[in-house]
């Protein structure tokens, strides 16, 4: 049996508040010129992450290729930090045909023994355990509405 950080219960679905610490784990993906254009809402035990096209950077990336990288490696981020917190990722990627800017949502799969491997520490952490750095990063809240 492995084991299992403090504050979260890999027995139940994702808590809000370890499904929140993922998605700032999330924001701190690198992307093009630093245009985060990510977008994120927490529902039913799940992250949905949206590409947000008002952020495309239209002269260097006309066709929104490397805005799919950068949302890409957001999802990259919010994955590893929900596995650190003991919950084994489900992914699935465009979840919904109707929503071509829903790029993927992850929910927890069920319990996953927490590793002590390059990756999952990769993720800076603060002398108090909180992550670091997104604060200075983010020109806006991580958990805007697609719908604003
Ligand atoms: C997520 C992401 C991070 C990037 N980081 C950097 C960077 O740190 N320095 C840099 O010069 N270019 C950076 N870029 C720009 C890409 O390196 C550049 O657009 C790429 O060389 C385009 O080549 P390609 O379209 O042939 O793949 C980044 C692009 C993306 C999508």
């Amino acid at each position: 049996m492995g084991k299992y950080i403090a504050g979260s219960d890999p027995a139940v679905p994702a808590g809000r508040h370890v499904l929140e610490d993922c998605v700032e784990a999330a924001t701190m993906a690198p992307s093009l010129h630093n245009s985060q254009p990510w977008k994120f809402r927490i529902a039913d035990g799940a992250v949905n992450v949206y590409a947000d096209h008002t952020r495309q950077l239209a002269v260097l990336d006309p066709s929104g290729r490397e805005l799919m990288i950068s949302v890409g490696a957001a999802v990259f981020n919010l994955r590893l930090r929900l596995r650190q917190a003991g919950h084994l990722p489900r992914l699935t990627v465009f979840p919904d045909s109707g929503q071509s800017d829903l790029v993927a949502t992850v929910t927890s799969a069920g319990p996953a023994p927490v590793t002590t491997s390059r990756s999952s520490n990769s993720l800076p952490r603060s002398s108090t355990g909180t992550l670091t750095g997104i604060r200075s990063r983010a020109p806006s809240s991580p958990l805007t509405s697609p719908n604003t």
